[in-house]
């Protein structure tokens, strides 16, 4: 069985947390398909296509990923694809709530697709897009916590005053 997951999210933009979870996903599925979904509780920051672009420069060197986007509903998405599973990140407990009402109502969706989890690494249990828009915002230092495409594309956004 070829083992097909969508790694679902706004990723604006994305961080080297998602990072973490879409390069330890590539390792255990044999395709996955990163997709960017419209959050409607976000306002965001970057178009659907800054945000495809950024993620396809950030994930190079990985060979069984695409980045794809989609308006619909992820289930729909991840039908389309024939995928078997959703992945998503966990960083913390208050991470827990959200993503058990998403993931009971995606089951009510479609009963076939699974949805995994995998723990975010400590050492990014703290990053968020938003956190790291607030700190580019003000021209904070982000270059650890963000790949260079993104830090550049960042400083690009927030260099005129207007922000
Ligand atoms: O990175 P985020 O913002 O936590 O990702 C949330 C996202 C985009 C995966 C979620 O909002 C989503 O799946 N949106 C598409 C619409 C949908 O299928 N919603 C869930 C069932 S109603």
């Amino acid at each position: 069985m070829t083992r097909i997951a969508v790694c679902p999210g706004s990723f604006d933009p994305v961080t080297n947390g998602h990072l973490d979870i879409i390069k330890r996903g590539a390792k255990v599925f044999d395709k996955m398909y990163i997709c960017v979904l419209n959050n409607s509780s976000k306002q965001p920051l970057f178009t659907v296509e800054e945000r495809i672009k950024l993620l396809q420069e950030s994930t190079k060197e990985l060979h069984n990923i695409e980045v794809e986007s989609f308006s619909g509903l992820l289930m729909d998405y991840a039908s389309q694809k024939n995928a078997n599973a959703i992945l998503r990140g966990l960083r913390a407990v208050s991470d827990f709530e959200y993503e058990m009402q998403i993931t009971s109502m995606n089951r009510i969706l479609n009963e076939e697709i699974e949805t995994f989890f995998m723990m975010t690494n400590n050492q990014y249990s703290f990053l968020s897009s938003s956190i790291v828009k607030e700190a580019a915002k003000y021209h904070g230092e982000i270059s650890e916590l963000v790949p260079k495409p993104v830090e550049l594309a960042l400083k690009e956004k927030f260099k005129s005053p207007a922000h």
